[in-house]
């Protein structure tokens, strides 16, 4: 199964936030990402408008010629705007407003009859459904039984582990996203992944059977900064193929 790239690009949107004005347009780096091949663009609405704005949404969804992922916080409000915008998934991630970046994967286990509610609804409305999660077995079991049609894997723990870990750590990170794919996918359940992914790390979770698609922001837009967007894209594109079964 060939694996995609789904590029975040919140990461414009906090260049453009710095100033407070126009440029740059996330809605321009999605079009120039789709342009050198990606096969999705995501972005998440913070609760706090730090980086994504409405307005970004909503013009997404009317460029996006791939798949639009949107990630957000399970709440009424940003269900409501979602069932208004359409997009083509909803990526429900837990928020913290003092975090840097989603720190930890949302505790679906902790929440089940709220998330099954919410869930219910934007599939209701046509909208599949993600749940990122860390790899652990009461989250995956939790993710089918409040209906999610696909978990994200927070790969985090496997890129600290890939930088600063020793063997071990790396081993046990890297197999608990081999365990945790084969246990969702048993489930019915399809898997994605991301967080920390970068040019040197991601062909480990590139090469796991199962994984479909692997979210990718800073790492991309960083590189994009310095050499463009359409090679920093296709230099990914080529990192997670040479990766592949
Ligand atoms: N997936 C999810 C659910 C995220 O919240 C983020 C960060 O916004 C990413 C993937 C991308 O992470 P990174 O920017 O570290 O590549």
């Amino acid at each position: 199964m060939a694996v995609k790239l789904g590029v975040n690009i919140d990461h414009i949107a906090t260049i453009r936030e710095a100033r407070k004005i126009r440029e740059p347009d996330p809605v321009a780096a999605a079009v120039l990402a789709e342009l050198a091949g990606c096969h999705g663009i995501t972005a998440h609405l913070r609760e706090d408008k730090r980086h994504i704005q409405d307005r970004d949404i909503r013009i997404l969804r009317g460029v996006t010629t791939t798949h639009l992922n949107m990630e957000m916080a399970p709440t009424q409000e940003m269900v409501q705007f979602a069932i208004d915008v359409q997009p083509d998934m909803v990526t429900l991630v837990p928020e913290n407003r003092k975090e840097i970046t989603t720190e930890g994967g949302l505790n679906v286990a902790a929440k089940i009859e709220d998330l099954s509610q919410v869930i219910t609804t934007l599939k209701n409305n046509d909208i599949a459904v993600s749940v990122f999660i860390d790899a652990e077995t009461d989250q995956v079991k939790a993710a089918r039984k409040v209906g999610a049609d696909f978990v994200e894997f927070h790969t985090g723990r496997f890129a600290n582990a890939f930088d600063m870990g020793t063997a071990q750590d790396l081993d046990r990170e890297f197999s608990a996203m081999q365990d945790m794919t084969v246990l969702a996918r048993k489930y019915g359940l399809r898997v994605n992944a991301g967080h920390g992914l970068n040019y040197r790390n991601v062909g480990y979770i590139a090469s796991i059977e199962g994984i479909e698609e692997l979210n990718i922001g800073h790492s991309i837009i960083g590189r994009a900064a310095l050499v463009g967007m359409d090679r920093a894209v296709k230099e990914m594109l080529d990192a997670i193929r040479r990766a592949e079964h």
